[in-house]
């Protein structure tokens, strides 16, 4: 059985990444630019999709201002058969204890993504309190942030078939 598995041609079920954002990621492309780049979520969500379809994985792309229904979504997640996560949760990064609780919990590989590099920014983003609870970070890449964390997962995801 474990020897079938091994050798069984991955599946887009098996290899479904949930991608969530946190509060105010709606508003990329006019929010500070400057900061966060030009590119809507929108944009970043079609490169994720196109990016997993490449690697015979899937991502199921969410946005969400509420501290609570990303918390829902984490908490739902090994149910429906996701295999990681990617997060941007935005300032509640530096704030969420039910986050990295939820994080915990469920215990999937799940990396922090932030467009800007938070710790070359103001002190009161220095702090992650999700890090503990993930198994990286990418961070200051812009949009294409996203873009390496769901490489580095699906190849995490492989390497652990
Ligand atoms: C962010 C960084 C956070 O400090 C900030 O509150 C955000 C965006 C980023 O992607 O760079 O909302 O997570």
């Amino acid at each position: 059985m474990a020897e079938r598995r091994r050798s069984a041609k991955p599946t887009s079920m098996s290899r479904a990444v949930l991608v969530l954002s946190g509060p105010n990621l709606q508003l990329l492309g006019t929010r500070e630019p400057a900061i966060y780049g030009k590119d809507t979520l929108a944009v970043i969500h079609a490169r994720l999709e196109s990016i997993a379809h490449e690697r015979n994985a899937r991502v199921d792309c969410r946005q969400s201002n509420h501290e609570g229904e990303l918390c829902d979504w984490l908490g739902a997640a090994p149910a429906a058969g996701f295999a990681g996560v990617l997060i941007n949760a935005g300032a509640y990064t530096h704030t969420s204890l039910a986050l990295y609780d939820a994080i915990r919990a469920i215990a999937l590989p799940t990396i922090e993504v932030h467009l800007s590099n938070p710790e070359a920014r103001e002190a009161y983003r220095h702090e992650s309190k999700l890090a503990p609870a993930c198994i990286g970070k990418v961070a200051g890449f812009g949009s294409n942030s996203y873009v390496l964390a769901l490489r580095g997962l699906l190849d995490l995801l492989d390497a652990r078939r």
